[in-house]
């Protein structure tokens, strides 16, 4: 069920405030500095208690002030509330103390997108190594138990490392577990990015055949053993882990084009939405669960037609759009196009 209300104590720049809000599209709009941001960022803590601006709870807690409070109701009647000082954190659904991100997760899901999103085509690699990990997540239930096994793996290789202890069986124990871990979670890994690309090429398909969107797997992958020495070699004398899962990476091509190096930004842009779009699309949720598309400030650079696009697709889409805006001329745009 989408999100019907939002009530804010304390958070950022608002002391009070109370929203409501449609179903389908909501557009959220003001100044620089009205609280555009600060509304999404609380509905994304609200589905994460996580931001996705700042690690650090304390920054979310209004100046002056020592604890923060977020209340979000569904339209059918569920309520997830979130209290935070800088020592604690209290989540409850329907006054009941939350008993994991699953939970939250088969109420509402929140997808973001914003303007450093853009670093998926224009970035380091390490943008879409985590845009693979929240992709999977959102597909699997498994995906964060495999992702904290790899983790505990990669500390265990990483202290033996810096311990200069690269030729212990010790090491060679934990190797062996770290390649059977990354079999598996590369393969997950593909299945997930191949889901998105099919969706992506659908979306696109429906709005601009013209335009050709591949995206291509780029596997953290050994051809033989004297590669693997290599990078072994390597390993022992930066002492960091270079292998495993976590280094999988991808590409986007646009129009056969690699998108960084040859699309312009207006184009990046519309590839940024349409991977984000498709993401969204491909996430899994529970029956009566909703999910909620957060789209911050991201629209700015985009001609009127690309614009026309976007919005076009995401009338589509079955989600609630919160969307941000700094302007008014904008507000006008939006409405001649709805
Ligand atoms: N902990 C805090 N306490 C009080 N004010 C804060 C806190 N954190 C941020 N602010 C202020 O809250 C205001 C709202 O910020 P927010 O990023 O939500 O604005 P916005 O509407 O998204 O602006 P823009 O159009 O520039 O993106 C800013 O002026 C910011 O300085
Ligand atoms: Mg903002």
């Amino acid at each position: 069920m989408p999100l019907s209300q939002l009530i804010l104590k304390n958070f950022r720049s608002f002391s009070s405030k109370e929203l409501r809000f449609y179903p389908e599209f909501n557009f959220i709009l003001g100044c620089n500095g009205a609280g555009k941001s600060s509304v999404l960022e609380a509905v994304y803590y609200t589905c994460y208690a996580s931001s996705f601006r700042s690690a650090n709870k304390e920054d979310m807690i209004k100046d002056g002030e020592q604890a923060f409070f977020i209340q979000a109701t569904t339209e059918s009647e569920n309520e997830i509330s979130i209290g935070a000082s800088a020592e604690e954190k209290v989540v409850k659904i329907n006054g009941h103390p939350a008993t994991s991100h699953k939970e939250i997760a088969s109420i509402m899901r929140a997808i973001i997108l914003q303007q450093k999103d853009i670093n998926l085509i224009c970035g380091y690699n390490e943008d879409k190594k985590l845009f693979l990990k929240q992709l999977l997540y959102l597909q699997s239930d498994d995906a964060n138990k495999q992702y904290a096994k790899l983790n505990k793996i990669l500390i265990q290789r990483k202290t033996l490392l810096e311990q200069k202890k690269a030729s212990s069986p010790e090491f060679q124990i934990w190797t062996e577990k770290l390649i059977e871990i990354s079999q598996s979670i590369t393969q997950a890994q593909k299945i997930a990015l191949e889901k998105l690309t099919t969706i992506a090429k659908e979306i696109i398909s429906t709005f601009t055949p013209q335009i050709i969107l591949e995206i291509k797997f780029e596997e953290n992958k050994y051809h033989n053993l004297q590669e693997l020495r290599s990078t072994l070699e390597k390993e022992r004398v930066l002492e960091k882990n270079l292998i495993g899962a976590n280094q999988n990476c991808f590409e986007v091509k646009f129009k056969n084009k690699d998108a960084k190096h040859y699309s312009s930004r207006g184009e990046q842009k519309v590839i940024v939405f349409i991977l984000k779009t498709a993401m969204l699309e491909s996430t899994q949720i529970k029956t009566g669960a909703k999910k909620i598309f957060l789209i911050d400030d991201f629209f700015s650079e985009l001609d009127p037609k690309n614009f026309g696009i976007c919005l076009d697709i995401l009338k589509k889409i079955n989600a609630q759009k919160l969307i941000a805006m700094p302007t008014q001329d904008l507000e006008i745009k939006i409405q001649e196009n709805l």
